[in-house]
């Protein structure tokens, strides 16, 4: 490994680069990634009652040439003991890990993320301390980068945020952290992403697709730091990834079901207060609905992938199988805990319980108490009318179907559909089918037991991805919890504290 020797000395030195110029730096052009650890503003953070201090150095540019300067930035918090030789914790300037969440939701563009405004959404949450303030308090360096997205139009009319610009621009920031590995406190081995919904997706992307080639292109045009963007650790709340099968997926779980609540808002996305209207599959779709299933089938046991015990993970054309029982296992997982934690689950019409004891989940019957909550399909709408189809767009077409199936039951004349390599490169379960990503060895997936925007087989598969490729995975389905991420902040530190191995 690679470890630098970070001291207040070389602290010193960059910031006198930054302010006087050397005759070398007159001869060569200066570089515009170089980080000037003597910019910054102080900023205090309230954390369980202790006021932490914070130099925030905001908005720096992680591209040489950017289009969307606003988003392709980059907001850093550093404790304020980092740079006085002080510890907090175990940690010091050198050894600090560094938390990198993404404010994205929706994959739609997301600014760089600051320390009042919390990370996490649902109305209820939005007043509680966010998890880069907790980060700091615990010795983290933060690095919150933005992204582009969906809705992104340059003047001239292109579309500049369509996939996968999100993921090349979180990329960027990672390169951007080892560009600058010598003049910043942070240990740049101990990246750990954190994001939520879409975020989550790229989060469990990042992890995914670490020093892939099929981004070089993109990152050297828009003038990235060289060298390497792998990371040490993900943290995803409900990822929202695998979009090429989350359709067959969605269909998989809610089989038969013909009522749905659907979301009368455009934007999903996990922050917004959502509105659900009842309405109704007819026939056609129902059919439709048993032979996405089956095509779920066949893809599951295309994977060849197995559960943490080694049983395989697959599926009969009707949508039994030891996948269906792996998910039920976690769902009988999360009922469990939540029972020795004191909450009452009896009520709970998909849990069989014997003695006060939970011994089996039903799960058609779990499908039909939660409920489907998107229209067929989910994600690559016939009418282009989701945020995914906008989501793969190109620059001069704003919406585009991005699955096979979509594409020849299209209700749009003249739609066309984004390009295999295009869908690959914004879908962590892809890289980590791809030997030449690097991947995370630390994983950490949480999806809410009765979150309906996505299939629950989705992190199920995602996880057991990431562990064929030789990650540390934990996965968990939290009891009760809705579409939300960061809900659990004391055990999402503990478990970064143990993977970053300090
Ligand atoms: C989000 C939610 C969705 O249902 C979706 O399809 C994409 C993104 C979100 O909350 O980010």
């Amino acid at each position: 490994m690679n470890r630098r020797h970070f001291s207040s000395a070389v602290l010193a030195s960059a910031a006198a680069a930054a302010t006087g110029c050397t005759s070398a730096q007159l001869t060569r052009r200066p570089d515009p990634l170089l980080f000037d650890p003597s910019r910054y503003t102080p900023q205090t953070v309230e954390v369980n009652g202790q006021t932490l201090n914070v130099r925030a150095f905001e908005n720096l540019p992680v591209v040489a040439r950017p289009v969307e300067p606003e988003y392709q930035a980059l907001n850093l918090y550093v404790p304020e003991a980092y740079f006085t030789g002080g510890r907090i914790g175990r940690f010091d300037a050198r050894t600090a890990p560094i938390f990198l969440p993404n404010a994205v939701g929706g994959y739609m563009p997301a600014r760089p993320g600051t320390l009042t405004k919390s990370m996490s959404g649902p109305a209820e949450q939005t007043h509680r301390v966010s998890a880069s303030a907790v980060a700091l308090s615990q010795g983290y360096v933060v690095a919150a980068p933005g992204a582009r997205g969906r809705t992104l139009q340059a003047p001239d009319g292109r579309w500049t945020g369509k996939a996968p610009a999100a993921i090349v621009d979180l990329k960027a920031a990672v390169r951007w952290l080892r560009h600058n590995a010598d003049r910043l406190p942070g240990n740049v081995e101990r990246i750990i992403s954190n994001g939520t919904s879409a975020g989550g997706a790229l989060s469990a992307l990042l992890g995914a697709s670490g020093n892939h080639p099929d981004y070089e292109a993109d990152l050297r045009a828009l003038g990235a730091a060289p060298g390497r963007d792998d990371i040490h650790a993900v943290s995803a709340y409900c990822p929202i990834t695998n979009l090429a099968h989350a359709d067959e997926a969605y269909e998989w779980q809610f089989d038969g079901l013909r009522e749905y609540r659907n979301v009368s808002i455009s934007m999903l996305d996990f922050r917004v207060q959502r509105q659900e209207v009842v309405a109704q599959l007819n026939d056609a779709q129902l059919a439709l609905s048993a032979e996405m299933r089956a095509n779920f089938a066949a893809y599951v046991n295309s994977l060849k992938l197995q559960a943490v015990d080694g049983t395989p993970l697959m599926l009969q054309a009707d949508g039994r199988g030891s996948l269906r029982d792996h998910v039920a296992a976690l769902l009988l997982a999360s009922a469990r805990r939540a029972l020795a934690a004191g909450q009452d689950v009896a009520a709970t019409p998909w849990l069989q319980m014997q003695g006060g004891q939970v011994i089996a989940v039903d799960f058609s019957a779990y499908a039909r108490a939660v409920g489907r909550m998107k229209g067929q399909p989910a994600f690559d709408g016939f009418a282009l009318e989701t945020g995914e189809n906008q989501l793969f767009g190109d620059s001069t077409t704003d919406k585009r179907h991005f699955t096979a199936w979509s594409s020849r039951h299209s209700q749009v004349p003249g739609a066309t559909v984004a390009d295999a390599a295009t869908v690959k490169a914004i879908d962590a379960m892809q890289q980590l089918m791809d030997p030449r990503s690097t991947v995370a060895p630390h994983w950490r997936i949480r999806h809410g037991a009765v979150d309906r925007d996505t299939s629950l087989a989705v992190p199920a598969l995602l996880a057991a991805a990431a562990r064929r490729r030789g990650g540390s995975v934990d996965l968990a389905l939290p009891w009760a919890r809705p579409h939300s991420g960061d809900y659990d902040l004391d055990e999402l530190f503990a478990w970064t504290m143990s993977s970053a191995g300090a």
